[in-house]
């Protein structure tokens, strides 16, 4: 059985992975949630804006667990953090699930971006303006008119988020390295890259690019496309990410 870290996404929380934790521990495999930048139950780093400030939560919520090492996943943000543990701590890794996520830094344009919406949620003391227009471009649009209430359910997570951690997540994210390099160098390590067919933030492309990545490193991606779902696959088609995950951590521990 495989220990696994499962680091949730931008402005969520642990409970994006409700669906996997029953699937996995069900299965016997040890799963750990934590929660980063403020956002869920973790506190707001005191540490100025960086992933890497995200990265040591997770570590200290590792050791917390008395855990050396795990299968580091993450969605989008969570994925740039898993880039970051490959940086901050690497011999905490034992492989990547990359979830809806892209390894390159922003451009000049997108750093300002999320330097207004932080000045924003910091102004209003607030997170409805993303709690209102954030799920369109989350979920695929099948999701959007399928299932109104998951659409409900993440604009009530978004709702729900602290503005000074939104603020300062976007403030960490503008600053993120390039982490295609981070890949070039990881070694061979097992991967599972999995993207939503429809994720419109970080497309099947920008997937492509991380698995060209760890080839070059010399390991061998599994790249799974998950029909149905956009930038929230495990949300949007929990079934289909469970049996794609729980296939990939058997191989791991089998390997
Ligand atoms: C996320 O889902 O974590 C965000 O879309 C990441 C980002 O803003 O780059």
């Amino acid at each position: 059985m495989v220990d696994v870290v499962l680091i949730h996404g931008f402005p969520l929380d642990a409970t994006m992975w409700d669906s996997q934790v029953a699937a996995l521990t069900a299965a016997g495999h040890r799963v750990l949630t934590p929660e980063v930048g403020g956002l869920g139950e973790s506190a707001v780093p005191a540490a100025p804006a960086d992933i890497a400030a995200m990265a040591q939560q997770v570590v200290d919520a590792m050791t917390d667990a008395g855990w050396d090492q795990a299968v580091m996943g993450g969605l989008s943000m969570g994925g740039y953090v898993a880039f970051a543990m490959l940086r901050v701590a690497p011999h905490m890794v034992s492989a990547l699930v990359l979830m809806d996520t892209k390894a390159s830094a922003d451009d000049p344009a997108r750093r300002q971006t999320r330097r207004d919406t932080a000045a924003h949620v910091r102004r209003e003391a607030s997170t409805e303006a993303l709690a209102r227009s954030m799920p369109a471009s989350l979920l695929s649009a099948s999701s959007l008119q399928g299932n109104p209430e998951l659409a409900e359910s993440v604009a009530g997570r978004i709702r729900a988020a602290d503005p000074e951690a939104v603020a300062w997540c976007q403030e960490a994210m503008a600053t993120r390295p390039d982490s295609l390099t981070t890949l070039r160098s990881a070694g061979a390590l097992p991967a599972l890259v999995l993207c939503g067919e429809d994720d419109a933030v970080t497309p099947p492309a920008d997937h492509a690019q991380m698995v060209a990545a760890l080839r070059d490193a010399g390991g061998n991606p599994q790249f799974v496309i998950i029909p149905g779902a956009g930038h929230l696959a495990p949300m949007e088609q929990p079934e289909l990410v469970n049996e794609v995950l729980s296939a990939f951590l058997n191989g791991t521990a089998s390997d």
